[in-house]
């Protein structure tokens, strides 16, 4: 059985181009799966998944939780706003008694970039990252791609804008990793504070005229102003934002052709995308989320089949 190449998922950085394809053909098996009847399937009955969430989550986690029982394994639930944290106790205490419970993989968003990493180096278990800070968000950035190619027909050689808060984004790192893996052309639109020093190093390109980007993609992916990672102002106000960097039905009307409207949610309507824009034939924002149970099925399939 062809195999990944890691032992965890902690982002995108780790995988090579096998390891996409490999998920997506799986994810194929597991979408058809989640559309009959009878949703289920035994694969992991064998297997306790305890999903550790130290910040608000809500397609992220439903979404590992239904990949999990959709594959018959045991889900532990575990937030740490009710949990011993508040008392003092360190991540790797936490986790471990967890795992002493007899747990196979843990799936843990954090707030602080490299938690997953760091977890995976001191405790005995499969570690699948659910985003980390402003680090990364690997199966976010799975289903998105994923959902290009459904949507396309293939990921390489498409032209794709991350608009945004590109700074404070996970979801634009491992995105952008993901995209460029597999043959991708990729450009970030944003406010100049918004924009990393240095990101064309990762082979993308700066273009600050949304107008501009729209006109050069094929694919649009919206990303929310991440208010909660920001301890000062980036930009004047939420309207000169919104004026500069929204996306509406006039901006996409005014264009020749028409692109594809992505984002990883949660959204803020009227700031960075407009109702009638989110809700329009041409977003592929519901099929994002539908995709990703998929996608989390076949990550979690492909990482127990190495647990010893
Ligand atoms: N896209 C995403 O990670 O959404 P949640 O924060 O709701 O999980």
């Amino acid at each position: 059985m062809p195999a990944l190449s890691v032992r965890h998922l902690l982002g995108i950085k780790y995988l090579n181009e096998q390891d996409i394809q490999l998920i997506f053909e799986t994810a194929d098996q597991f979408k058809e799966v989640i559309n009959r009847s009878i949703k289920k399937v035994p694969s992991l009955r064998d297997i306790t998944i305890a999903n550790i969430f130290f910040e608000n989550s809500t397609r992220t986690k439903l979404s590992f939780e239904l990949a999990e029982k959709r594959l018959s394994a045991d889900v532990l639930n575990f937030s740490a706003s009710q949990s011993s944290v508040k008392k003092g106790e360190t991540l790797i205490d936490t986790v471990n008694n967890i795992l002493s419970m007899k747990v196979d993989m843990v799936v843990m968003r954090h707030p602080n970039p490299g938690a997953g990493i760091f977890l995976s180096k001191h405790v005995n278990a499969s570690i699948i990252n659910a985003g980390d800070g402003a680090h990364e968000h690997p199966t976010q950035a799975l289903l998105d791609s994923y959902s290009i190619r459904e949507r396309l027909g293939d990921v390489a050689g498409k032209k794709v804008i991350i608009v945004g808060d590109i700074l404070h984004s996970r979801v634009a790192l491992s995105n952008i990793f993901a995209l460029k893996l597999q043959g991708a052309k990729v450009k970030v639109c944003g406010p100049k504070t918004l924009i990393p020093k240095h990101i064309e190093s990762l082979g993308v390109e700066v273009e600050p005229n949304l107008r501009k980007a729209l006109a050069w993609c094929d694919v649009a992916n919206m990303l929310r102003v991440q208010n909660e990672r920001m301890e000062m102002s980036y930009f004047p106000t939420t309207r000169e934002y919104t004026q500069q960097y929204g996306i509406n039905k006039e901006i996409l009307e005014s264009l020749d052709k028409e692109i594809v409207i992505m984002h990883p949610g949660p959204i803020n309507r009227g700031v960075e995308i407009t109702s009638d824009v989110a809700d329009s034939s041409q977003s592929i924002i519901l099929h994002q989320v539908e995709n990703g149970v998929a996608i989390r099925m076949a990550v979690i399939y492909l990482l127990a089949s190495q647990l010893n």
